[in-house]
């Protein structure tokens, strides 16, 4: 009798599988209520008394191994199950999980989006590679137009009709050719110029650009909305507008906002002015209106534009616009907001 449950050690020694059913056959085999150790367990009273203390060893060890094994044995089954992708022990601590949060740029974006769309402009966005009408022809910028050149553009080599937009005016187009006034929107997206990478500037940044069409639109209600923009946007309602030249705008404007000589940073951004300037504005040109399918006899409006990127320096007092694109988790875990 010793000699057989010996061989049954040497038996769960050996056993070894990956199979759930096999598992289970084996530890019903052996630890199962009408299983083996049961039987040899009843058997024991039957044992002569001086073979009672070794037969009493053997199974014992049997017992044990036979149950190390099958928790082994199931053990392995399970680790296998969970990196298979199955739930564990649903029972285990949970993983801390890392919350991201936003970047810069899409800060300033979203508080600009949230800024506007109170009074009334909703989002527009368009492609960013883009052919030559929308980017420019529509805008007023006939082929050889020489303002062409105030913008370096990224051309698309086999095709000189397809660019990288240089702004996000191709949307407003876009915009117009679809929807008739009343039209409010505003277009934020990414942009490209073919300029060299400095602290200052970058080949692509970020633009909003806003538009409104409508009849009776006048400089006095572009001037209040830039103002009711920079009240809410940087908290300072004291703006100038200087004259400029937008070949899809006129008359145009470069917008600056008094931002104060308070501090020594005041001083240093300001070049010691106090102004700054943040945007681009005007009032869209009736050949735009015109080639957008607007009537211009009917219909007026405005347009402004200002970079995101700049802002976001400006708001953050970054001091390298390259920064922004890194994706540097130093630079980027700073930056928290609920909008
Ligand atoms: N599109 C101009 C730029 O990229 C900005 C602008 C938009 C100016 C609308 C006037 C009106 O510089």
């Amino acid at each position: 009798m010793i000699d057989t449950i010996k061989e049954h050690l040497e038996e769960v020694k050996k056993f070894s599988s990956t199979s759930k059913e096999d598992i289970e056959a084996f530890r019903i085999k052996y630890l199962g209520k009408k299983g083996l150790l049961n039987s040899f367990f009843a058997e024991f009273k039957n044992v002569p008394n001086g073979q009672k203390k070794e037969f009493g060893q053997v199974i014992n060890q049997l017992k044990t191994s036979a149950t190390e094994k099958v928790n082994t044995l199931k053990e392995a089954l399970e680790n296998q199950a969970e990196t298979q992708g199955e739930y564990g022990d649903l029972t285990r601590p949970g993983e801390p999980i890392e919350i991201g949060s936003r970047h810069p740029i899409s800060i300033v974006k979203n508080r600009i989006i949230d800024i506007f769309s109170r009074i009334g402009f909703n989002v527009s966005e368009g492609p960013e590679i883009e052919d030559d009408w929308h980017n420019f022809t529509a805008l007023n910028l006939p082929e050889y137009h020489p303002a062409r050149d105030m913008q370096d553009t990224f051309f698309i080599q086999t095709d000189p009709d397809i660019l990288l937009r240089t702004h996000t005016s191709s949307v407003q187009v876009r915009y117009m050719e679809n929807n008739q006034p009343p039209i409010r929107t505003i277009s934020p997206g990414r942009v490209y110029r073919n300029e060299a990478i400095s602290a200052r500037s970058h080949c692509f940044f970020h633009q909003v650009e806003g538009l409104y069409v409508d009849k009776n639109v006048s400089f006095a209600d572009l001037k209040q909305t830039l103002q009711y923009f920079t009240t809410e946007m940087f908290g300072k309602s004291k703006i100038r507008l200087r004259p400029s030249y937008f070949p899809f705008t006129e008359p145009s404007a470069e917008v600056d906002v008094y931002w104060g000589l308070e501090t020594e940073t005041d001083y240093r951004m300001t070049k010691g002015t106090g102004w700054l300037e943040i945007m681009g504005c005007g009032m869209v040109d009736p050949n735009v209106l015109q080639n957008c399918g607007i009537d211009p006899e009917v219909y007026s409006g405005f347009a402004f534009g200002m970079g995101i990127d700049r802002i976001a320096l400006l708001l953050h007092q970054i001091p390298d616009i390259r920064l922004l694109s890194e994706n540097d988790l130093r630079f980027l875990k700073q930056f928290k907001s609920s909008l």
